[in-house]
């Protein structure tokens, strides 16, 4: 029996897209537990570069069955495209890919409710992707959701829908002035998503715990990060569900007791997209610079990601959280060029005469917000790691950053990516 749960232990573009691809070459089934169109997990074949946002990134191997759990908000619309786009590389999904009936889905109304909340918000909103992330799961939760199985039941979906959207219509007009939802075209829309996706969707429980009982090689894979779990985040800078471990048995439908395996995945440095604390975060010049090193802009939004150092406190909460038996550390070769490196090992406080040294990221935001970095400085090793294909190859500048990392979280470094390129990755036994 082998499950492995590959999780984000940062906030979120950890690269665990290139990750998961690798590792489902040993995968017989893949399959995601949360989040929504609002991932983007991206991998680079020859000079190609493929972004998935809501089938797992297994899907690129022609032998894996690919599994949309209960925990996810499917989109239909970016499902679609994404089946489209999959097709016209020559990649079949037929027979391979599976979706939950319980998972909810993303309707109109909740992208329309999400960017309008966020416009209204101006300076103090979140910085979601836009894609209805939140009103989606908020509806779920509420009660009102709409899941797939739901599709098949056309009276009663045409009710649920009129009562849904005359309520959004009225929250959008009175609280927000905005644009009204057409009751008839979602109906219709929706009625025809049914037809499209019809070939896809069982229930994904029985699928995963059948695939549990035969001994079949397993890889869960989370979307977002750690940093930001609705439960465990920088609340309210965080999406509205759990990417953390925890959140595979519940987005599954399958037992606690099964998982073998939990690997975080870090980038060798930090970054985040959106707004919210983020105590490591370079100053602007510094931060332009890596950010083109590391081409860091969003996968789904395009928009320019904040860069920061090695935060050994978010990830000590991610072990924590997560459980983590190993660490995969990504994107090594963007510190290549940098003659000095800084690791986060703790934070300062102040309040008013008071100084407090913080070794927990705390849960109160006023403190968050006002973190100061402890750091140790490591000097860089300023050549190529492109072409390691073993731990030794490193430099020895290199290899002592990624002790540290190890030593300070507590954790073992299994998989070490040196480049975008399937092949520029490192395997520790
Ligand atoms: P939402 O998930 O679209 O509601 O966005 C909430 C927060 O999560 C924002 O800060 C987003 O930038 C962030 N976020 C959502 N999905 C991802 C992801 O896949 N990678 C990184 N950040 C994400
Ligand atoms: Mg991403």
């Amino acid at each position: 029996m082998s499950v492995t749960l590959v999780v984000g232990a940062q906030w979120g573009d950890e690269g665990k897209g290139k990750i998961v691809d690798r590792l489902s070459e040993k995968m017989d089934v893949v399959a995601r537990y949360q989040g929504g169109p609002n991932a983007g997990h991206t991998v680079v074949i020859g000079t190609e570069e493929i972004i998935l946002h809501q089938i797992p990134s297994g899907i690129l191997r022609p032998h894996t069955v690919c599994i949309i759990g209960n925990g996810v908000v499917v989109d239909p619309v970016v499902l679609l495209q994404e089946i489209d786009f999959l097709k016209s590389k020559g990649i079949s999904v037929n027979g391979r890919l599976f979706i939950s009936h319980r998972a909810h889905l993303v309707m109109p109304y909740h992208k329309l409710l999400d960017t309008t909340r966020e416009t209204a918000h101006g300076e103090k909103k979140i910085g979601t992707t836009g894609r209805g992330i939140g009103p989606a799961y908020a509806d779920k939760y509420e009660r009102c959701g709409i899941r797939i199985v739901d599709l098949l039941d056309h009276d009663s979906l045409r009710t649920k829908l009129r009562f849904n959207i005359q309520e959004k219509n009225k929250v959008l007009q009175h609280l927000y002035n905005g644009e009204q939802i057409d009751t008839d075209k979602i109906i219709n829309d929706y009625m025809e998503f049914d037809k499209l996706i019809d070939d896809y969707v069982t229930d994904t429980s029985i699928l995963v715990n059948k695939a549990i009982e035969e001994d079949k090689r397993i890889l869960l894979e989370g979307a977002q990060g750690t940093m930001l779990d609705i439960d465990f985040g920088t609340y309210p800078y965080v999406t509205s569900s759990n990417p953390i471990a925890g959140g595979a048995c519940c987005g599954l439908g399958f037992g606690p007791t099964r998982i073998d395996h939990v690997m975080g995945i870090v980038k060798a440095y930090t970054t985040r997209v959106g707004m919210g604390p983020f105590p490591t975060e370079f100053e602007q010049e510094f931060g332009d610079r890596v950010r083109t090193l590391g081409s860091e802009f969003g996968a789904t939004t395009g928009r320019p990601r904040r860069c920061g150092w090695f935060d050994s406190v978010i990830v000590d909460l991610a072990v924590r959280v997560n459980g983590l038996d190993s660490l995969a550390i990504t994107k090594l070769d963007v510190l290549d060029s940098l003659e000095e490196l800084k690791i986060c090992t703790a934070y300062r406080y102040r309040e008013g005469d008071d100084e407090k040294i913080l070794h927990h990221f705390p849960a109160e935001h006023w403190v968050q917000d006002k973190l100061e970095p402890i750091y140790e400085t490591h000097p860089g090793w300023c050549s190529s790691t492109q072409d390691a294909r073993s731990f030794s190859d490193l430099p020895d500048n290199a290899r002592s950053y990624l002790k540290r990392i190890s030593e300070l979280t507590r954790s073992r470094i299994s998989i070490i990516s040196v480049g975008s390129e399937r092949d520029q990755t490192i395997f520790i036994d």
